[in-house]
């Protein structure tokens, strides 16, 4: 019997059909398929007055937008602790350093109250990242943002398809970024993309992906390049490639089925798990939610048996995450009360969840939880 494995990206006959394509057309970097990745995650995103720019990774995104957002040496960026470690690199990226924040329990996305404690005059930004199949009070950050003169960087990669209050995540924040790594909702391999809301955002996000070079989109759409060009200011390898886009145009064109299904087996995790002792699930309904992770919350001294007994039974587990508070890197960065992250990351635990999940696999990990805290 196969192992479940936690993440499964969806490759069908259309992502290898498509990864074909984009190979024979023999233009394999930035592109033609950039370009039409951008607008069809514009028409995802039901954007009006924002712009997509197509990006290698989330990380990349992350790096580019703290930059927009003037991020610089002797700044802070407030940020959850319990967040990912690409975010913490791409604020030292800049020079500047993350500001460790705590999470709420029960969206374990930043709590802005806590937050608000942090704000010193080095403060230039927060990042607030959408955790798992939950998201932030969006409302409340707008209003925050405001209150301290702050820019805001919505980290997106796990909300693809989610809507806040009916809006499309990625339609309403200052900053947004998504991440189309391997194991993320959709895939582009490896990819990323940031919303912005002004022109000048976006031409100055196409110069700093291509290595500061003033080359136009539109002829770069079109795969063609000029051989003469300007190069006004610092820039980065950050593009999208067509091979990657080409993926990524598959995936976006399935995000209604991904949803459906992801959906249906968080909602059935849920309906297996909600009397058993000794275990939490997330606090969501999972409705306007695409879900990217699946995580549950046991008692700290009985996680690691908890692990062993699914991994026995070919169940494998996660962790999202260590808390970047802990890394020897950020040992010297300012941080708050961090009590609710302490104690997550003694108790979180990542469940397999993939795209169309086979009814056998989902049922072998709900067997395999229940038989855990049935034993006793
Ligand atoms: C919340 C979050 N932000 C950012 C990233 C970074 O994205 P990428 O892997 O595309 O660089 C990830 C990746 O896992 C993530 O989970």
């Amino acid at each position: 019997m196969d192992n479940i494995p936690v993440f499964k990206p969806l490759i069908e006959p259309e992502e290898i059909a498509a990864a074909q394509a984009a190979l024979e057309m023999g233009w394999l970097g930035m592109g033609e398929y950039v370009g039409r990745f951008e607008s069809a995650l514009g028409d995802t995103l039901e954007l009006e007055d924002r712009h997509v720019v197509g990006l290698s990774t989330g990380h990349a995104a992350l790096h580019l937008g703290l930059l927009l957002a003037e991020v610089g040496p002797g700044d802070e960026v407030i940020t959850p602790s319990f967040n990912n470690i690409a975010d913490h690199q791409a604020i030292w990226t800049t020079g500047a350093r993350p500001v460790f924040c705590d999470v709420l329990p029960h969206t374990l996305c930043v709590d802005l109250n806590k937050a608000a404690e942090l704000v010193s005059p080095q403060t230039k930004a927060i990042i607030a990242m959408d955790y798992a199949c939950g998201l932030c009070d969006h409302n409340q950050l707008a209003d925050f943002a405001v209150t301290h003169g702050l820019r805001v960087m919505h980290d997106a990669a796990h909300s693809l398809g989610s809507r806040w209050e009916g809006c499309p995540i990625g339609s309403f924040s200052d900053l947004c970024m998504f991440s189309f790594d391997p194991i993320k909702t959709i895939t582009c391999i490896d990819g990323g993309a940031l919303v912005v809301r002004s022109e000048e955002e976006k031409e100055r996000l196409h110069r700093m992906r291509l290595i500061g070079m003033g080359q136009s989109a539109e002829v770069m759409y079109q795969n063609q390049r000029a051989w003469t060009y300007d190069v006004a200011e610092p820039g980065y390898r950050y593009h999208l490639a067509n091979l990657h886009a080409a993926l990524g145009l598959e995936q976006l064109a399935k995000l209604d089925t991904i949803t459906a299904t992801r959906r249906a087996t968080c909602r059935a995790y849920h309906d297996a798990f909600a009397e058993l002792a000794g275990l939490d699930v997330p606090m969501t309904d999972f409705d306007d939610i695409t879900p990217f992770l699946y995580y549950v919350q046991v008692e700290a001294d009985r996680r690691e048996a908890f692990c062993q007994w699914l991994q026995e039974r070919g169940v494998e587990t996660g962790m999202h995450w260590q808390p970047g508070h802990g890394f020897t890197l950020f040992s010297d960065c300012r941080r708050g009360d961090l009590s609710v992250t302490e104690q997550l990351a003694r108790q979180i635990v990542t469940l397999p969840l993939h795209s169309c999940m086979a009814t056998d696999a989902q049922e072998r990990v709900i067997a395999a939880v229940q038989s855990f805290f049935k034993q006793g």
